[in-house]
């Protein structure tokens, strides 16, 4: 959710600043960029050399550089994703309110256009006041999103309210209050991803070229929509990085059959751009086959069709959404698989197109809906041939609830 975010963290004068170099270790390792900018009671705190080490970064607290150039604050909000202001004292939280601007922090904080969101951290006495609560309230209705402070041990010795929230739990605001604004959020979704092996006997099995990489994109881009995302994978040698998508490896077909039943009901969006054989042995033999002089003749029988059986147990409100591989008759034949199996769209692959189907690092795709009305994207890395599905999704998501 934070990988890869641009993040200022404010520091600003309290006692709970030791509390934001944790906070600064957790988004580090969550993958997000941060730059630090403390006012300059704040140092008294922590040193910016322990905020430095870990942002890999300068840390900024005056407008001006001893040697003469300028710590551009329109620059810094500009370049933010998100700020965060932890610990917001009292005074930065009264100013912030009324619009004096007297350091960095405060002059990057009123160039910015992205979420601000506000840890305050004071003594019970002082944030339950009436001037203080009412500063919070100002900085709520101008549209920083406050992270309520939690009760316990202050540094007074008191105990009560006003103790800046745990850093994992301004974390873990941040990420519901993202994801709460992300247009899957709430939305369950299943997908299928590699190849099955249909085994032979116990070292040979049949398979396929699919490396996964597609429908691995795919849940990803699920996840970051806001989905929580179940995905059903065949041997692969990838893995996933969202921490909102639920990994069940299998090997067989029939295993990946399975678990989809079991997730399907559940489902809001179903995507399957699985490679399921459509054949397995019809005898596993126990031991190895040994060669022999004649010819080997395998008998296969057919796997059951899975996207067919989802198709089959298809709610009205839920959406399901297949891939079709074809070599020729592109069009028509996925159009047929599409109505076939009961689908609400169909992503189709023509292994005539160079750079597109299984194993590669890029696909060219045409979606086709129901209406038979057909949407073409250009050759592009699957990951952004998965934005493009997940954006087509989306909106027919949006569509379906009207
Ligand atoms: N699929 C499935 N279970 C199977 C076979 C296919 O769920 N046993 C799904 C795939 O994940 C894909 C879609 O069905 O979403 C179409 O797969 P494809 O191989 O193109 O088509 P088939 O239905 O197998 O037809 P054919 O191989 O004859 O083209």
């Amino acid at each position: 959710m934070l990988a890869g975010k641009k993040i200022v963290l404010g520091v600003s004068g309290s006692i709970a600043a030791y509390k934001a170099v944790f906070l600064l270790r957790l988004l580090v390792k969550a993958g997000a960029q941060v730059k630090v900018i403390m006012t300059k009671p704040a140092t008294d705190f922590v040193a910016p050399l322990s905020f430095s080490t870990l942002s890999h970064n300068p840390v900024l607290v005056e407008f001006s550089t001893p040697d003469g150039s300028w710590n551009n604050h329109v620059e810094l909000a500009n370049w933010a994703d998100l700020i965060i202001l932890a610990p917001a004292s009292a005074n930065t939280i009264g100013k912030l309110a009324l619009g004096l601007c007297d350091n960095l922090l405060l002059a990057t904080l009123f160039s910015a256009s992205c979420p601000v969101y506000v840890a305050p951290a004071m003594d019970r006495e002082m944030y339950i006041s009436d001037s203080i609560k009412k500063n919070i309230e100002r900085l709520a209705k101008q549209g920083r999103i406050i992270i309520p402070s939690e009760e316990g041990e202050l540094a007074s010795g008191l105990h009560g309210e006003g103790r800046m929230a745990e850093p994992e739990h301004i974390v873990q605001f941040i990420e519901e209050t993202i994801s709460k604004g992300l247009p899957l959020y709430g939305k369950k979704a299943l997908v299928t991803a590699g190849p099955t092996y249909e085994a032979i006997d116990p070292v040979r099995f049949i398979g396929n070229y699919s490396s996964g990489k597609m429908g691995f994109a795919i849940a990803e881009e699920l996840a970051d929509k806001g989905a929580s995302v179940t995905l059903v994978h065949g041997p692969v040698s990838i893995s996933t990085k969202n921490s909102a998508i639920k990994v069940i490896g299998v090997t067989s077909a029939e295993e990946m059959h399975k678990e989809c039943i079991k997730a399907f009901p559940q489902a809001d969006i179903t995507v399957m751009s699985a490679a399921v054989a459509d054949y397995r042995p019809s005898i596993r033999s126990g031991e190895k086959i040994k060669k022999t002089e004649g010819t080997l003749k395998l008998e296969l029988v057919p796997n059951t069709d899975i996207l067919s059986e989802l198709g089959k147990k298809k709610a009205a409100k839920q959406l399901l959404v297949g891939f079709a591989l074809e070599t020729n008759d592109e069009i028509k034949n996925a159009s047929a698989k599409l109505k076939r199996k009961n689908l609400d769209a169909i992503v189709l692959n023509s292994m005539r197109n160079k750079g597109a189907g299984p194993g590669g690092d890029t696909n060219k795709i045409t979606i086709i809906d129901r209406q038979n009305k057909t949407t073409t994207f250009e050759l592009k890395a699957k990951n952004a041939v998965a934005t493009d599905i997940v954006s087509y999704i989306v909106e027919l998501k949006m569509k379906n609830e009207k």
